[in-house]
């Protein structure tokens, strides 16, 4: 198989499908609410690959993950029961859940089959070559499309691809790659990204990987604070990282990254208190800053409204308040409203564009947290060079 020239390894496009037995590794790691999926959008990404598969003559067997249960335990409440029917729902076909497939699957051409929970599996997080071995065993091709997971070198999304008889990337997994790399390899120019979240220690990896190749670095959510601190502004009772101070100025200083000018505040993170506005400079002792002030917003709106690219990860502010969500909102209508291109990736990143009804205006949302971190983060997936390296023979 020939690697696809933009993305270095071999799609669908380059595989023959009728008559093969094709095992799908999907991220299928959706929320659960009493026993049924409380959100599809996973499963609404995966299900073109899974439908191109069934429909071309393949049998297919999708393995998924759900949730981080106790290797060899199968607990009940992570078994993908209800998103075999849900798969089955939206597809409008059976979706057969099989629990026992250690020593083989019969599966007709054009029938689609749901493992269960590969994480029940001992030695699924270890990279196991004997699982493994028994999932190639299960295929003629092995698909991997689950970037959501490509940042997890596991035996479902690593030692299958060099055990099974031919490997390549999924058009979900292709089209995530495409989209980053547009973003980062030649953007178009400015680009800006957006970084939000709690804290700088967990994000200080990406904001040092993007502040030398960005043109505008607009940070918010609560490691905003960390920054202000660093600059010896008063954050008044704000949680922030004193041992980070010193990497949050150096992150500030490698590019243009604008400190807020105001904030909202509130003594507690709670829906009862009302948020209130305060410039920079007159927070007091006993307050908590949550969202970027009305002021800062507009700002961050404006430099959105001029760039060229836009990756976004994090939100601004305690959204899920509705007090405390302006800074995300106004921001986030600014990118839907942008002509750049403009990609977004997080779980709350996801539910804050949901909130403000702005999916449509981002040019592409990402299935991935971890991994659309890990990968701006310039670190390798290890579920996509799984598909580079030489396939080992079993
Ligand atoms: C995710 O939700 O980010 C992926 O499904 C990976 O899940 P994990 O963090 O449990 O590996």
């Amino acid at each position: 198989m020939m690697p696809n020239p933009l993305l270095g390894v071999p799609t669908l496009a380059d595989v023959e499908l009728p008559g093969k037995r094709v095992l799908v590794r999907e991220d299928l790691n959706v929320p659960i609410a009493d026993g049924a999926v409380a959100g599809t959008a996973r499963i609404d990404a995966a299900l073109p690959t899974i439908e191109r598969c069934a429909e071309a003559g393949a049998g297919v067997l999708v393995v998924s993950h759900l949730g981080r249960p106790v290797p060899g335990v199968r607990d009940p409440a992570l078994s993908l029961a209800p998103v075999a029917r849900e798969l089955a729902r939206k597809l409008g076909r059976e979706v057969r859940l099989v629990r026992d497939w250690r020593r083989g699957v019969a599966l007709r051409a054009g029938e689609v089959a749901l493992l269960e929970n590969v994480r029940f599996e001992p030695g699924e997080l270890e990279n196991d070559e004997a699982l493994a071995r028994d999932l190639a065993a299960l295929c003629d091709l092995f698909v991997m499309d689950a970037f959501g997971t490509a940042h997890r070198a596991h035996a479902s999304t690593c030692a299958v691809a060099w055990r099974a008889p031919a490997a390549c990337a999924g058009p979900l997994l292709a089209r995530e790659l495409q989209a980053l790399a547009q973003a980062q390899a030649d953007p178009a120019r400015p680009v800006v990204a957006i970084i939000g979240g709690a804290k700088v220690s967990t994000k200080l990896r990406l904001l040092e990987a993007l502040a030398p190749k960005v043109d505008h670095l607009l940070i918010g959510g609560g490691m905003v604070n960390t920054l202000l601190a660093a600059h010896g502004q008063g954050v008044g009772a704000s949680a922030v990282e004193p041992e980070l101070f010193a990497s949050a100025r150096e992150v500030a200083t490698a590019t243009e990254a604008p400190l807020p000018v105001d904030v909202m505040t509130a003594a507690a993170i709670s829906a009862d208190l009302p948020a209130r506005l305060r410039p920079l400079g007159e927070v007091a002792d006993d307050e908590l800053i949550l969202d970027i002030g009305p002021e800062t917003a507009r700002r961050f709106a404006t430099v959105v409204e001029a760039a060229g690219t836009v990756i976004w990860n994090g939100p601004l502010g305690v959204f899920e308040l509705d007090q405390f969500g302006e800074g995300t909102r106004v921001v986030a209508e600014a990118v839907a409203a942008s002509p750049a291109f403009s990609i977004a990736g997080g779980g709350e990143t996801l539910a804050a564009c949901e909130k403000y009804g702005v999916r449509e205006g981002v040019s592409y949302l990402s299935t991935g947290g971890g991994a659309f971190l890990e990968f701006l983060e310039g670190r390798e997936l290890p579920g996509v060079e799984a598909l580079r390296r030489p396939r080992r023979e079993a």
